[in-house]
Formats: structure tokens, sequence, C-alpha cells
């Protein structure tokens, strides 16, 4: 009975074990993207719009796998046209036929899943198995958003009064919401922002990331599809510049942001000096997410958590694991686990069933890892690298590595990738190593694995990061069961796939009637 809304079923995933469910799996995925757009269009209310024309190249071996064409300040502006038209209409729409219109695209999505993974292979260099997971984690979204409008937008709450008076607190859209999503989960964190948006009743002109803009092509084809109204959700491919085009529109309702801190602070100082109304920022940033390890941990469990977290898709997670703790007494052992663990990572092409490691997203990307490696390796600090296989694809592939630091203050940085810092504490210092790891100002992800419950409970109480996970890995958010989001430089909060996500897309009315 302390459950929040029980009995929802998340979508289903495939058993890559299973060798006629992978087999089925990858007839779909075989057909390949063929029936999405190789092109990406700014698309305002249904039309799309011209703009500046570029190629979109696959991380995976550079080749063109489509051409963009970017939005600039005529097509921001005739988003903002067509949306206040199509707000009209959709934040009087009840909240139960918004619902019913995100659950289909939850079905189109379920039936277009080989295809759609396919695409994100290609355009995001997404291994199937990470495109299965972000497919059912964008499923699982607007489902989720769908009940969660059913609960919080149909009556709303009759509040008490005196006798003769009658008081009810409704919750409605604010009007046009400007979603700017990152290229790590182009699907699920895209629809994500825009489901719930819609969900609460609001318009919504969503900007691709720069890397992946085919696949947000199709999830808004998708959604139109569906039935979301073409005025109610226009896509706006881009850069900053878009970005900082969309923010700075006195029209703006409200922005939900995911991407890095820097950005986020951009966002906010941009809205704090815009004249207009005084509108909510919903930011999830990064984090230098640690995991404390003591000397109680079980080795294996511990070693293929850290792999699973640190290196499994390719380290392009915010929550993905960045600096790791172990206690002095075992930390050898651990890592020589943990390296022996990662040595069996396949590192490949990520449409390839058995490739656990696709490439990083951009050549920036690339080489900045690289040449954090590169210095590690100068210091005498480089612990250990995978080596790439031979006759690799030429793409952007970075070999996992683990780097240590001496002291967890020294990692200031996040570093966005498969590469992890390693550090130790002593027996008896847990207060000074929680102090440290809260010294670097973010709150996202934090990993414990301890079988002493004492240290888990002061672990938790010591440190405010948004997701703690106790023996298990750090990765992967369940919609529903583990809302995601932190605090400090890691976002604002409310947490996405969570009960109070909505709310903060709307706005609160409260009328009194003296009957
Ligand atoms: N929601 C994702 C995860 O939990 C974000 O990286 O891994």
């Amino acid at each position: 009975k302390d459950i929040y809304a029980p009995g929802r079923v998340n979508s289903a995933g495939v058993e890559f074990g299973d060798a006629k469910a992978l087999a089925a799996f990858l007839a779909e995925v075989g057909k390949g993207p063929a029936g999405f757009p190789a092109s990406a269009r700014p698309l305002v209310g249904g039309r799309a719009m011209r703009g500046a024309i570029r190629s979109v190249t696959s991380p995976v071996d550079g080749a063109v796998v489509g051409a963009v064409e970017e939005a600039d300040a005529a097509v921001v502006k005739a988003a903002f046209d067509r949306a206040a038209e199509g707000f009209k209409t959709w934040s009087r729409t009840p909240a139960s036929t918004r619902a019913e219109a995100l659950e289909r695209l939850a079905d189109a999505l379920e039936a277009e899943r080989g295809m759609v993974c396919a695409l994100l292979a290609r355009e995001a260099g997404k291994t199937l198995d990470d495109g299965v997971a972000e497919v059912r984690e964008a499923v699982d979204f607007c489902r989720y958003y769908a009940q969660e409008a059913r609960r919080h937008f149909g009556e709303g709450l009759a509040m008490p009064g005196p006798t003769g008076e009658e008081n009810r607190l409704t919750l409605r859209g604010r009007g046009t919401i400007v979603c700017i999503s990152p290229w790590n989960f182009p699907l699920a964190i895209f629809l994500g922002q825009v489901a719930a948006a819609l969900a609460a009743g609001n318009a919504v002109i969503a900007k691709s990331a720069e890397q992946t803009p085919l696949v947000a092509a199709a999830a808004v084809a998708l959604a139109h599809r569906a039935g979301i109204p073409a005025d109610v959700l226009a896509l706006v491919p881009g850069d900053g510049r878009v970005g900082a085009l969309l923010v700075g529109e006195p029209r703006v309702a409200g922005v939900a942001f995911t991407g890095s801190t820097e950005v986020a602070w951009k966002i906010n100082q941009q809205l704090a000096v815009k004249r207009g109304p005084i509108v909510p920022l919903i930011a999830e940033t990064g984090g230098i997410n640690a995991m404390i390890v003591d000397a109680t941990a079980l080795p294996e469990q511990v070693s293929d958590d850290v792999v699973m977290s640190a290196f499994r898709s390719a380290g392009q997670r915010c929550s993905a694991l960045r600096l790791l703790c172990l206690q002095e007494d075992v930390a050898e052992r651990m890592l020589e686990m943990i390296r022996g663990a990662a040595a069996e990572l396949k590192i490949g092409d990520p449409a390839d069933p058995a490739t656990h490691v696709g490439p990083v997203i951009d050549e920036e990307a690339k080489a900045r890892l690289e040449a954090v490696v590169e210095k590690a390796r100068a210091e005498g600090r480089l612990v250990w690298q995978a080596s790439l296989p031979s006759g690799a694809p030429a793409g952007l592939f970075v070999a996992p590595a683990i780097i240590r630091v001496a002291r967890p203050e020294d990692l200031t940085e996040e570093v966005f990738g498969p590469v992890l810092h390693v550090t130790t504490w002593k027996a008896g210092r847990l207060a000074e190593l929680t102090e440290a790891i809260a010294g670097n100002g973010t709150g996202l992800t934090l990993g414990i694995h301890s079988r002493i419950d004492q240290v888990v409970e002061e672990v938790v109480a010591r440190l405010s990061h948004g997701n703690v996970y106790v023996n298990r890995n750090m990765i992967g958010a369940v919609v529903g069961t583990q809302p995601f989001g932190g605090s400090a430089l890691s976002g604002t909060g409310p947490k996405a796939g969570g009960p109070h996500y909505l709310p903060r897309f709307a706005l609160e009315q409260v009328v009194t009637v003296n009957t």
C-alpha cells in the first residue's frame, strides 16, 4: 500500500541470450532505417521549412547517413506563432485525450523498434542492446506521463473550505515549452521532455542535438502520425545558437534542458534577463559520479557493476561511473578483477549484437578523451587501457581506460566517455571521503558497495545525490521505478520519470465559488 502507482508495466526488452528472440529482433533491425527520413528539416505546423544544410555522419565509420537543415530566427518565430495557435486547443483538450495520443505514440515506437535501433546505431553509434533500452525508456516515458496526466490533470483537487463555498485546485499547461535535448539519448530524453510537456497541456518546440537530428525527426514523424497535432509539436534542429534564439524569445513559457552544466547556466542567465513571464527551467546535467567500495563488498559483483557503469554505452551516460573509490586494503585485488572483466568487453560495430562498446559521438569527444588518457600516461597514472581490435572500423572508437588519481578531489571534471578514474581511501576515513566527494559540487548518481548497513546509511545521510545505487550498477534508471535526476551542479529537479515531474510543466489555478 506504500508503493506509488503500482501495477504499471514497463515496455518489454529483447532477450539477447535467446537465439530465436535475437534472430527475430535482428530481422527487424535488418530492414534498416529505410522507413525513416534520411533528412531532418525544421518542421513547423507540420510544414518542412528550409535552412542551412549540413551532412549528418555516422560515428561508426564517418559515412554520410543523411542531411539536416538547421533552424534560424525566421523558423523560431514561425514555430512560436504556430505553437501559440496549437496551445489554444491542446490546453483545453481533456488530459485523457492527450494521454491517449501519447499511448499511441508509445505503441508506434514499439512497433518500429527494429528500425529505430538501426537508426540509433548508425547516427548515434548506439549498440543494439543500448538501442533496445532506449526505445523502452522512450515508450515508458510516454506511457508514464500519460498515466500521470490522467492522475493530475483531470478534475483537480477539491480543497476544504467554509460552508457555502467550493474550492477547486486544478493544473493546466503553461504555454509554449522549449525542449533542448542531448545526443546521448536522442530518442529517450528527446521524447521524455516532449511527452511530459505535451501531457501537461503545453505546446512544444523541440530542439534536437546537432549530432542526432535524424532520430529526432523520426520521433516527431511518429508523434504526428499518432495524433499529436502538427501545431502542438515543432522540431527545430540546430546548434547552441538556435537554442539561444528559443530561450530568448519572450513567449517561452518554460524550458526543459538536458546537457552540460555550462549550458544550463547560460540558459538560466538568459531567462533571468529576458523581459516576459518569469518561467521555470528544468535542467538535468552531468556529474562526477562516484562509487564507494569498502572491504566487505563482493569483489565479483563490484567488478561487474564497475565495468557496466563506467564502460557500457562507451561511458556516454550522465549517470555513468566516473570516480571509483576503493578501500585501500582491497584496492589492488579489486582493480585486478575489474581489469580482467573490462578486458572481455567487445569494442566495435554497434550494429553487431555481440558488441559491448561502440564509438564515441564525434571527433571532438574522441580528441578530448584521448588527451586525458595521454596526459595520464605521461604522468605515469594510466593503470590500464584496452586495445582496440585489429581491423576495427576507422570510426571514433576510444579504448576503455582506467586512470589513477591520488585523491578524490583531483578529479575536477566530468570526463564523458569510457575513461574511469580510480582512487583509494583508508578504513575509518569514510567521513573525509564523503566530504571530498561532496566537494566537487555535483550530485547526480552515487554507488555504494558494502555489506554493512551502517556504512550505507552513513553515506546516504552525508550525500544528497539524486540517485543512489547500493550493491548494484549505477546506470539505466527505470521510468516510474527510479525517478532520475540530481541536485546542485547536476540539475534543478524535479526528477524525470517521477511523480513530481509533470506539475512543474503546469500552472496551478484555484477557482473559489460562492454557492
Ligand atoms: N537515465 C539514464 C541512466 O539512468 C541517464 O544517463 O542511465
